[in-house]
């Protein structure tokens, strides 16, 4: 963490860690440095960049931010979240067995099931809720627990330190998933996990105007492997992109208390609604993990899932009828947005993986976004009873 701001609070930090890079003419906002390539002084020195791939301004100024953030030593800024899980996943040789929940985001799943399978590492998929059988996965050639909480989109929340105590007595790495709370609401390097791994496309930058990712390491060692991967492998993001995610995450914290207020008062319209079977938010009382979530998360975040009464009919016609939830993919921006995990978030599952994890047809994922809480719940209410 920048030494210069570790004092502040949260908020404090996200204006301005890491942002002032331009001592020539002061600019308040961290100018895009385009350049992919910077002179040298002589043979030996130069001012610190030499090609944009290995390290950049504008990079640099967005990975001392969230690593400021999260209460890491380093960050490395990557072109995609999948970007960021694949940078961390080459900590890892041919034969080495990794243990992940059996409900991740489709995307991790298929990256670890098809290509990482092809290239020789074993994953091992397992209710994560339930620390006994993470204990019972582990083998002589596991090396890491890999944790998404809450877990998408059913929203079931892992008790992080019960894993991480798992991971310790056996020497494990643990690496988390933290797109779903960010760092505003969840703080996994305090809970004993050693990496951390955003898709920075969804509340980090927050305005659905950028693919991202990064990966956040608690250690120097780690930080200095990662940033190896990474310039070795070419994932870093752009000078531009990272731009927008630092102009982003700046508004952070203002954006998250929106989020799960609007989050909240949507899970309790839907919870006890005639034409709804399910509702998944650990902010309700009746959610299975909610005291855990209460306990290790510091508010509930800004995604709500449920499960339509009549299945994909019923969720055709609620999508045709929402106004204000737009039918997309993705989250975390400050728009709503409505998406069916069957064929498209988690379309990259197989149907007997959906299944095992809970999704069906008549699950209904939402990404709530920052307007006016009392227009979110009257437009979804109005196209479920249309
Ligand atoms: C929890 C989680 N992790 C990782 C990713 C992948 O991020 P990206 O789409 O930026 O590659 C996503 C994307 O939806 C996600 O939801």
């Amino acid at each position: 963490m920048s030494e210069e701001y570790s004092k502040y609070g949260f908020s404090t930090r996200a204006v301005h860690s890491g942002v002032n890079k331009d001592s020539l003419y002061n600019s308040c906002t961290t100018p895009i440095y385009t350049s992919s390539t910077y002179y040298w002084n002589d043979l030996t020195t130069n001012s610190g960049y030499d090609y944009t791939r290995s390290a950049n301004p504008t990079r640099k100024a967005l990975e001392e931010n969230i690593a400021s953030l999260e209460g890491g030593v380093g960050a490395q800024a990557t072109a995609t979240g999948m970007a960021a899980i694949t940078t961390v996943m080459h900590l890892f040789v041919p034969g080495d067995h990794i243990i992940a929940g059996n409900d991740i985001y489709g995307g991790t799943y298929r990256l670890f099931a098809d290509v990482f399978t092809k290239m020789g590492l074993r994953f091992s998929f397992v209710d994560m809720g339930n620390a006994d059988a993470v204990r019972e996965a582990i083998t002589p050639d596991t090396k890491c627990i890999w944790i998404e909480t809450p877990s998408n989109p059913l929203l079931n929340v892992v008790d992080i330190e019960a894993v991480t105590a798992v991971a310790r007595e056996r020497r494990l790495l643990t690496i988390a998933d933290n797109t779903f709370l960010s760092p505003y609401l969840q703080r996994p390097f305090e809970m004993g996990v050693d990496i951390i791994v955003h898709s920075t496309t969804k509340y980090l930058n927050g305005h659905s105007d950028v693919v991202g990712g990064c990966v956040v390491s608690k250690t120097k060692e780690h930080a200095d492997k990662v940033a190896y991967i990474v310039n070795a492998l070419g994932l870093g993001c752009s000078p531009f992109d990272a731009f927008l995610v630092l102009r982003g995450v700046k508004s952070l914290g203002p954006r998250m208390e929106a989020h799960q207020k609007g989050a909240m008062a949507v899970a309790r319209m839907l919870d006890g609604h005639a034409n709804v079977e399910k509702v998944y938010y650990p902010g309700l009382e009746s959610h299975p993990d909610h005291e855990l979530a209460k306990r290790q998360q510091k508010g509930f975040g800004g995604m709500v899932s449920f499960d339509i009464k009549g299945g994909r009919p019923a969720a055709e016609k609620l999508f045709a009828r929402t106004k204000l939830f737009q039918l997309a993919e993705s989250l975390g921006g400050i728009e709503s947005l409505i998406e069916y995990p069957e064929t498209m978030s988690h379309a990259s599952m197989t149907a007997q993986a959906r299944l095992a994890a809970g999704i069906s047809e008549k699950t209904i994922r939402i990404s709530v976004g920052i307007e006016d809480p009392q227009d979110l719940v009257a437009d979804l209410k109005q196209a479920l009873e249309g």
